[in-house]
Protein backbone atom coordinates (compact mmCIF):
# COMPACT_ATOMS: atom_id res chain seq x y z
CA UNK A 1 0.00 0.00 0.00
CA UNK A 2 0.92 3.27 -0.95
CA UNK A 3 1.43 5.75 2.31
CA UNK A 4 -0.28 8.83 2.04
CA UNK A 5 2.09 11.75 1.31
CA UNK A 6 2.36 14.46 3.69
CA UNK A 7 3.97 17.13 1.79
CA UNK A 8 5.07 20.52 3.71
CA UNK A 9 2.24 22.31 2.49
CA UNK A 10 -0.40 20.10 3.38
CA UNK A 11 0.88 19.34 6.70
CA UNK A 12 0.59 23.60 7.22
CA UNK A 13 -2.66 23.58 5.63
CA UNK A 14 -3.96 21.05 7.92
CA UNK A 15 -2.93 22.63 10.78
CA UNK A 16 -4.42 25.51 10.16
CA UNK A 17 -7.76 24.06 9.30
CA UNK A 18 -7.34 22.63 13.13
CA UNK A 19 -7.34 26.26 14.05
CA UNK A 20 -10.46 27.90 13.76
CA UNK A 21 -9.14 31.58 14.30
CA UNK A 22 -7.04 31.01 11.16
CA UNK A 23 -7.33 33.18 7.76
CA UNK A 24 -4.94 31.14 6.06
CA UNK A 25 -2.17 34.60 6.24
CA UNK A 26 -0.15 32.51 8.43
CA UNK A 27 0.42 29.39 6.43
CA UNK A 28 1.06 31.31 2.63
CA UNK A 29 3.89 33.32 5.09
CA UNK A 30 5.15 29.29 5.73
CA UNK A 31 4.68 28.47 2.59
CA UNK A 32 6.50 31.21 0.88
CA UNK A 33 9.16 30.18 3.02
CA UNK A 34 9.89 26.59 1.74
CA UNK A 35 10.05 28.28 -1.65
CA UNK A 36 12.68 30.13 -0.76
CA UNK A 37 14.03 27.29 0.85
CA UNK A 38 14.56 25.35 -1.98
CA UNK A 39 16.07 28.08 -4.42
CA UNK A 40 18.79 28.20 -1.63
CA UNK A 41 18.87 24.63 -1.48
CA UNK A 42 19.01 24.13 -5.06
CA UNK A 43 22.43 26.97 -5.08
CA UNK A 44 23.69 25.31 -2.34
CA UNK A 45 24.10 21.87 -3.81
CA UNK A 46 24.96 23.77 -7.07
CA UNK A 47 27.90 25.70 -5.15
CA UNK A 48 30.91 22.91 -6.00
CA UNK A 49 30.11 23.46 -9.46
CA UNK A 50 29.67 26.82 -10.46
CA UNK A 51 32.09 29.69 -9.58
CA UNK A 52 30.11 30.83 -6.48
CA UNK A 53 32.34 30.77 -4.02
CA UNK A 54 34.55 32.37 -2.00
CA UNK A 55 34.11 36.09 -0.73
CA UNK A 56 32.53 39.19 -1.98
CA UNK A 57 34.81 40.88 -0.57
CA UNK A 58 32.47 42.92 1.16
CA UNK A 59 31.60 42.87 5.23
CA UNK A 60 28.86 42.59 6.73
CA UNK A 61 27.36 44.61 10.07
CA UNK A 62 29.20 42.05 12.17
CA UNK A 63 32.24 42.77 10.99
CA UNK A 64 32.61 39.35 8.71
CA UNK A 65 33.15 38.59 5.21
CA UNK A 66 29.99 38.02 3.03
CA UNK A 67 30.67 35.06 0.98
CA UNK A 68 28.09 34.89 -2.26
CA UNK A 69 25.94 32.23 -1.48
CA UNK A 70 24.98 34.42 1.94
CA UNK A 71 24.03 37.62 -0.85
CA UNK A 72 22.42 34.99 -2.95
CA UNK A 73 19.94 33.57 0.17
CA UNK A 74 19.76 37.25 1.94
CA UNK A 75 18.37 38.29 -2.00
CA UNK A 76 15.93 35.57 -2.68
CA UNK A 77 14.30 35.36 0.82
CA UNK A 78 14.13 39.40 0.21
CA UNK A 79 12.64 39.17 -3.26
CA UNK A 80 10.43 36.27 -2.30
CA UNK A 81 8.69 37.06 1.14
CA UNK A 82 9.48 40.75 0.72
CA UNK A 83 7.05 40.92 -2.32
CA UNK A 84 4.30 38.31 -0.61
CA UNK A 85 2.28 40.29 1.21
CA UNK A 86 2.71 38.32 4.49
CA UNK A 87 4.86 41.25 6.00
CA UNK A 88 4.92 44.46 6.92
CA UNK A 89 8.95 44.32 7.35
CA UNK A 90 11.94 41.66 7.48
CA UNK A 91 15.59 41.87 9.15
CA UNK A 92 18.20 39.94 8.39
CA UNK A 93 21.75 39.30 9.84
CA UNK A 94 23.10 40.42 6.78
CA UNK A 95 21.70 43.99 7.07
CA UNK A 96 22.34 46.79 9.60
CA UNK A 97 18.95 48.70 9.56
CA UNK A 98 15.53 46.86 8.92
CA UNK A 99 14.39 45.91 5.37
CA UNK A 100 10.67 47.73 4.07
CA UNK A 101 8.41 46.10 1.68
CA UNK A 102 9.03 47.67 -1.98
CA UNK A 103 6.87 50.00 -3.00
CA UNK A 104 3.41 49.39 -4.60
CA UNK A 105 3.32 45.79 -2.81
CA UNK A 106 1.12 45.06 -0.02
CA UNK A 107 2.00 45.23 4.04
CA UNK A 108 1.23 42.18 6.07
CA UNK A 109 0.41 41.44 9.83
CA UNK A 110 3.80 39.84 10.34
CA UNK A 111 7.46 40.42 10.58
CA UNK A 112 10.11 38.04 9.65
CA UNK A 113 13.68 37.58 10.78
CA UNK A 114 16.36 35.53 9.40
CA UNK A 115 19.75 34.68 9.49
CA UNK A 116 19.73 33.71 5.69
CA UNK A 117 22.85 31.61 5.35
CA UNK A 118 24.19 30.09 8.46
CA UNK A 119 27.64 28.62 9.06
CA UNK A 120 28.96 30.39 6.33
CA UNK A 121 32.25 29.88 7.07
CA UNK A 122 31.48 25.96 6.43
CA UNK A 123 30.82 26.88 2.53
CA UNK A 124 33.78 26.28 0.91
CA UNK A 125 34.43 22.81 2.72
CA UNK A 126 31.37 21.12 1.69
CA UNK A 127 29.98 20.94 5.29
CA UNK A 128 26.38 21.94 6.36
CA UNK A 129 25.04 25.16 6.09
CA UNK A 130 21.54 26.69 7.36
CA UNK A 131 18.89 29.39 7.36
CA UNK A 132 17.30 30.54 10.24
CA UNK A 133 13.51 32.31 10.66
CA UNK A 134 11.94 33.72 13.22
CA UNK A 135 8.24 34.97 13.02
CA UNK A 136 6.60 38.04 14.90
CA UNK A 137 3.26 39.49 14.97
CA UNK A 138 3.89 42.94 14.11
CA UNK A 139 2.72 45.22 17.22
CA UNK A 140 2.24 48.35 15.83
CA UNK A 141 -0.89 48.97 13.81
CA UNK A 142 -0.37 49.84 10.53
CA UNK A 143 1.84 51.38 7.51
CA UNK A 144 5.59 49.98 7.39
CA UNK A 145 7.32 47.79 10.24
CA UNK A 146 8.99 49.38 13.02
CA UNK A 147 12.21 48.47 14.87
CA UNK A 148 10.16 47.82 17.63
CA UNK A 149 8.13 45.14 15.53
CA UNK A 150 11.19 43.07 15.82
CA UNK A 151 11.95 44.22 19.34
CA UNK A 152 9.78 41.44 21.14
CA UNK A 153 11.04 38.51 23.44
CA UNK A 154 11.59 35.16 22.20
CA UNK A 155 8.32 33.91 23.90
CA UNK A 156 6.35 35.66 21.57
CA UNK A 157 6.90 34.60 18.57
CA UNK A 158 4.79 32.84 16.45
CA UNK A 159 6.50 30.81 14.90
CA UNK A 160 10.38 29.68 14.12
CA UNK A 161 12.58 27.06 12.14
CA UNK A 162 15.32 26.43 10.18
CA UNK A 163 16.85 24.46 6.94
CA UNK A 164 19.52 22.54 6.90
CA UNK A 165 21.18 22.08 3.84
CA UNK A 166 22.90 18.45 4.53
CA UNK A 167 23.10 15.42 3.40
CA UNK A 168 19.81 15.71 2.86
CA UNK A 169 17.55 19.70 3.06
CA UNK A 170 15.51 19.38 5.87
CA UNK A 171 12.96 22.00 7.62
CA UNK A 172 12.34 22.06 11.01
CA UNK A 173 9.64 24.37 12.54
CA UNK A 174 6.86 24.67 15.14
CA UNK A 175 3.98 27.08 15.06
CA UNK A 176 3.53 26.29 18.57
CA UNK A 177 2.46 23.19 18.26
CA UNK A 178 5.05 20.95 18.50
CA UNK A 179 8.33 20.37 16.25
CA UNK A 180 7.76 19.05 12.97
CA UNK A 181 10.95 18.03 10.32
CA UNK A 182 10.31 17.91 6.62
CA UNK A 183 13.11 16.68 4.30
CA UNK A 184 12.88 17.81 0.70
CA UNK A 185 12.49 14.74 -2.20
CA UNK A 186 14.70 16.48 -4.68
CA UNK A 187 12.73 14.93 -7.47
CA UNK A 188 9.39 15.78 -7.03
CA UNK A 189 10.54 19.47 -5.51
CA UNK A 190 8.85 19.23 -2.49
CA UNK A 191 9.67 18.72 1.54
CA UNK A 192 8.06 15.63 2.81
CA UNK A 193 6.84 15.23 6.49
CA UNK A 194 9.47 12.88 7.95
CA UNK A 195 9.96 13.80 11.73
CA UNK A 196 6.75 14.89 13.33
CA UNK A 197 6.58 16.05 16.71
CA UNK A 198 10.04 15.79 17.40
CA UNK A 199 11.01 15.60 20.92
CA UNK A 200 14.45 16.42 22.39
CA UNK A 201 15.52 13.28 24.53
CA UNK A 202 15.69 14.63 28.29
CA UNK A 203 18.94 14.04 28.48
CA UNK A 204 21.98 13.15 25.87
CA UNK A 205 25.42 12.42 25.78
CA UNK A 206 26.95 14.84 23.67
CA UNK A 207 28.43 18.37 24.18
CA UNK A 208 29.35 21.00 21.70
CA UNK A 209 31.53 23.67 22.29
CA UNK A 210 34.24 25.73 20.53
CA UNK A 211 37.08 24.25 22.84
CA UNK A 212 39.84 26.42 20.71
CA UNK A 213 38.49 29.41 23.02
CA UNK A 214 39.03 27.20 26.70
CA UNK A 215 41.12 29.91 28.02
CA UNK A 216 38.77 32.93 27.93
CA UNK A 217 36.22 30.34 29.23
CA UNK A 218 34.27 31.81 33.14
CA UNK A 219 34.99 29.41 35.43
CA UNK A 220 32.00 27.86 35.38
CA UNK A 221 31.81 26.49 31.79
CA UNK A 222 35.49 25.14 32.52
CA UNK A 223 34.51 22.77 35.29
CA UNK A 224 31.02 21.81 33.60
CA UNK A 225 32.95 20.79 30.63
CA UNK A 226 35.57 19.02 32.75
CA UNK A 227 32.84 17.35 34.38
CA UNK A 228 31.35 16.33 31.15
CA UNK A 229 35.06 14.32 30.66
CA UNK A 230 35.02 12.80 33.62
CA UNK A 231 34.53 8.84 33.39
CA UNK A 232 31.30 8.03 35.83
CA UNK A 233 29.29 5.22 34.70
CA UNK A 234 25.94 6.30 36.39
CA UNK A 235 26.33 9.93 34.71
CA UNK A 236 27.00 8.29 31.09
CA UNK A 237 30.10 10.16 30.87
CA UNK A 238 31.93 11.02 29.23
CA UNK A 239 30.44 12.85 26.78
CA UNK A 240 30.90 12.58 22.88
CA UNK A 241 32.28 15.87 21.32
CA UNK A 242 31.29 17.01 18.52
CA UNK A 243 31.83 20.30 17.49
CA UNK A 244 30.29 21.58 13.33
CA UNK A 245 30.60 25.67 13.51
CA UNK A 246 27.41 25.50 11.88
CA UNK A 247 24.86 26.08 14.33
CA UNK A 248 21.91 25.03 12.29
CA UNK A 249 23.70 21.75 12.07
CA UNK A 250 24.97 21.31 15.38
CA UNK A 251 21.29 22.50 17.07
CA UNK A 252 19.61 19.21 14.36
CA UNK A 253 21.79 16.95 15.69
CA UNK A 254 21.01 17.95 19.37
CA UNK A 255 17.27 18.27 18.80
CA UNK A 256 17.80 14.99 17.12
CA UNK A 257 20.93 12.68 19.60
CA UNK A 258 20.17 15.19 22.97
CA UNK A 259 23.07 16.72 24.84
CA UNK A 260 24.08 20.66 24.99
CA UNK A 261 25.36 22.94 22.73
CA UNK A 262 27.02 25.91 24.26
CA UNK A 263 28.59 29.19 22.58
CA UNK A 264 29.02 30.87 26.12
CA UNK A 265 30.16 34.63 26.84
CA UNK A 266 34.02 34.48 27.78
CA UNK A 267 37.02 37.00 27.91
CA UNK A 268 37.05 38.13 24.37
CA UNK A 269 33.50 38.18 23.49
CA UNK A 270 31.16 39.43 27.37
CA UNK A 271 28.05 38.46 25.12
CA UNK A 272 28.94 35.54 23.06
CA UNK A 273 28.85 35.86 19.51
CA UNK A 274 25.49 34.47 18.56
CA UNK A 275 22.77 37.19 17.68
CA UNK A 276 19.67 37.17 19.74
CA UNK A 277 16.99 37.54 17.17
CA UNK A 278 18.40 35.47 14.67
CA UNK A 279 19.97 32.60 16.33
CA UNK A 280 19.55 32.18 19.95
CA UNK A 281 15.56 33.19 19.97
CA UNK A 282 14.19 31.09 17.14
CA UNK A 283 16.45 27.87 18.19
CA UNK A 284 15.10 28.47 21.98
CA UNK A 285 11.79 28.93 20.74
CA UNK A 286 12.11 24.97 18.74
CA UNK A 287 14.08 23.53 21.83
CA UNK A 288 11.32 24.37 24.36
CA UNK A 289 8.74 22.96 21.92
CA UNK A 290 10.51 20.02 22.03
CA UNK A 291 11.07 19.83 25.66
CA UNK A 292 14.24 21.12 25.55
CA UNK A 293 16.10 24.16 27.18
CA UNK A 294 17.45 27.33 26.43
CA UNK A 295 19.61 29.64 28.59
CA UNK A 296 22.15 32.42 28.67
CA UNK A 297 23.96 31.18 31.88
CA UNK A 298 21.69 32.46 33.79
CA UNK A 299 18.63 33.58 32.30
CA UNK A 300 15.78 31.93 29.97
CA UNK A 301 16.56 33.26 26.64
CA UNK A 302 13.15 33.89 25.80
CA UNK A 303 12.22 35.37 28.36
CA UNK A 304 14.81 38.62 27.13
CA UNK A 305 13.82 41.90 25.95
CA UNK A 306 15.90 42.69 23.18
CA UNK A 307 17.07 45.85 22.84
CA UNK A 308 18.61 46.60 19.42
CA UNK A 309 18.68 44.26 16.19
CA UNK A 310 21.97 42.72 16.10
CA UNK A 311 22.72 42.05 19.67
CA UNK A 312 24.67 39.19 20.59
CA UNK A 313 23.79 36.58 23.45
CA UNK A 314 25.25 33.55 24.99
CA UNK A 315 23.43 30.40 24.25
CA UNK A 316 23.47 27.29 26.45
CA UNK A 317 21.02 24.87 24.60
CA UNK A 318 19.85 21.46 24.54
CA UNK A 319 18.18 18.53 26.71
CA UNK A 320 16.67 19.86 29.91
CA UNK A 321 18.83 17.86 32.14
CA UNK A 322 22.13 18.83 30.76
CA UNK A 323 21.10 22.51 30.20
CA UNK A 324 19.98 22.46 34.00
CA UNK A 325 23.53 20.75 34.93
CA UNK A 326 25.48 23.27 32.85
CA UNK A 327 23.65 26.06 35.08
CA UNK A 328 24.38 24.73 38.03
CA UNK A 329 27.92 24.76 37.50
CA UNK A 330 27.79 28.36 36.17
CA UNK A 331 25.58 29.51 39.20
CA UNK A 332 28.00 28.01 41.79
CA UNK A 333 31.12 29.29 40.16
CA UNK A 334 29.43 32.99 40.13
P1 LIG B 1 27.06 32.92 10.45
O1 LIG B 1 27.67 32.07 9.40
O2 LIG B 1 25.60 33.17 10.23
O3 LIG B 1 27.83 34.18 10.72
O4 LIG B 1 27.07 32.11 11.84
C1 LIG B 1 28.21 31.42 12.28
C2 LIG B 1 28.00 31.08 13.71
C3 LIG B 1 27.24 29.81 14.00
O5 LIG B 1 26.64 29.17 12.93
C4 LIG B 1 28.25 28.91 14.67
O6 LIG B 1 27.64 28.22 15.71
C5 LIG B 1 29.29 29.86 15.16
O7 LIG B 1 29.26 30.96 14.31
C6 LIG B 1 30.69 29.28 15.16
O8 LIG B 1 31.58 30.22 15.66
P2 LIG B 1 33.08 29.88 16.05
O9 LIG B 1 33.82 29.70 14.78
O10 LIG B 1 33.57 31.04 16.85
O11 LIG B 1 33.05 28.61 16.88
MN1 LIG C 1 24.52 32.37 11.84
MN1 LIG D 1 24.61 34.16 8.43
Amino acid sequence: MLKPIMTISRYILEQQIQNPGATGRFSGLLTTITLAAKVIAREVRKSGLLDILGKTGDVNVQGEQVTKLDEFSHKVIMDTLGRSGHVCALASEEEESIIEIPEGYPLGRYVLLLDPLDGSSNIDVNVSVGTIFSIHRRITREGKGMTEDFLQPGHRQVGAGYVVYGSSTMMVYSTGQGVHGFTLDPEVGEFLLSHENIRMPEKGKIYSINEGYHDRWERGVDEYIHYLKREDKETDRPYSSRYIGTLVADFHRTLLYGGIFLYPSDRKRPHGKLRLLYEAAPMAYLAEQAGGLAITGRERILDIQPTSLHQRIPLIIGSRQDVLTAEKFIRAAS
